[in-house]
């Protein structure tokens, strides 16, 4: 086996190591460039903050390194949801207010305006933009191509991979139901997505020619040499970063990570789109109304002000602790230390 392949070659990296973009505040600019300078790729996640930061993240990455990274972005339309159901979801909230001592007001933006945040990533060009949650249109793509970015789309089923490749898409991820976070899952329903990370990787090479990243319970490089064995061309990790020194998450879910059993659980109750971490009292609460909650991102924004309360208290019991399934082999080191360490296991099961 060879670490050298297609993608590596087209991505310009010397490792095929993906650090994951991951929304919430881990992929600080310190940690993408860390990933990149250290041979793999950074992926910086853009879908929450609005242009102007994106290119602000994107100018101190550019300060720390000269390597390629990637820009992801969630596709998504801005909702008008019914103000009846907002208002009926935001009274269920009352009571862990309440509990919080805080008094939020509705938020007046459900989430970022994707156009413009591609506007801005094809000004930024970076040398990769990734997607999840959706799919480009084809003039997206084209444009993006035209201005020298490579295109990776996030997949939880073949037919989404069929579907990026369609496109035209550089590559894909495939996304294994182990994976920390949310589910990309734009076609069919996220119950039937549920592929595990190495049958994913295998279903897409089976219908999809481009090559496929895979993402989803990847803790070391033993890990990333058996994906890798299978035809993946390179493995993204997440949750594996997540308690790097440059990780940007509060301290009390980096703590909660360090002292997980390894339990996880997806749910749908804190964002209305369902996604991976670990049980806390909150998600027991909001999990009783899981069948009412508005779909993503309404309830992303709507539980908002109250992760934003307990990141600030270090309240690990009312935050969204999003996690993959190997968390309990989790290692807090700087970036460049575990991505040497995974670099080393990767050689020693004989992926060098
Ligand atoms: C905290 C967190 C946030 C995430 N945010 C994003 C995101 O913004 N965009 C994205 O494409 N994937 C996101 N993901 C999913 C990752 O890209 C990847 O699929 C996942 O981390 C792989 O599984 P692992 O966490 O077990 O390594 C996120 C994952 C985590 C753990």
């Amino acid at each position: 086996m060879t670490l050298d392949n297609t993608l590596t070659q087209l991505l310009g990296i010397s490792l095929p190591i993906v650090q994951a973009p991951m929304a919430g505040g881990a992929t600080t600019p310190a940690l993408v460039a860390a990933a990149s300078n250290a041979g793999a790729l950074g992926s910086l996640a853009g879908s929450a903050l609005s242009p102007q930061t994106i290119a602000e993240r994107v100018s101190s990455i550019r300060a720390l390194t000269d390597r390629p990274f990637a820009i992801n972005l969630f596709v998504q339309p801005i909702p008008s949801p019914d103000p009846s159901e907002v208002e009926q979801a935001w009274q269920r909230l009352a009571p862990l207010h309440e509990e919080l001592g805080i008094t939020p007001e509705l938020p007046r933006q459900w989430c970022q305006p994707f156009e413009e945040q591609l506007e801005t990533v094809l000004e930024l060009r970076p040398a990769v933009a990734s997607f999840t949650f959706g799919i480009l249109e084809p003039h997206q793509c084209q444009r993006l191509h035209d201005a020298g970015i490579l295109v990776v789309g996030n997949v939880t089923h073949p037919q989404e991979a069929e579907a990026w490749q369609a496109l035209g898409a550089d590559a894909i991820v495939a996304q294994g139901a182990q994976a920390g976070g949310h589910r990309g899952t734009f076609i069919g329903r996220c119950e039937d997505a549920l592929f595990d990370t190495a049958e994913l990787v295998e279903a897409c090479l089976d219908v999809a020619a481009l090559p496929v990243i895979a993402a989803g319970g990847v803790m070391d490089g033993y890990g990333i040499a058996a994906l890798l064995a299978i035809g993946a061309q390179a493995v993204q990790l997440g949750t594996a970063f997540l308690t790097t020194t440059e990780s940007g998450i509060c301290d009390a879910w980096k703590q909660a990570l360090l002292e997980a059993s390894g339990e996880t659980q997806l749910t749908r109750a804190f964002s209305g789109r369902f996604a991976r971490g670990l049980p806390n009292r909150a998600m027991r609460i909001l999990e009783k109304n899981e069948a009412s909650v508005p779909a993503y991102p309404i309830q992303n924004a709507l539980t908002g002000a109250l992760r934003a309360a307990a990141a600030q208290r270090g309240d690990a019991d009312f935050l969204s602790l999003w996690a993959g399934k190997g968390v309990a082999r989790i290692r807090p080191m700087d970036a460049e230390e575990l991505i040497a360490v995974l670099a080393a296991e990767l050689e020693q099961a004989g992926g060098a």
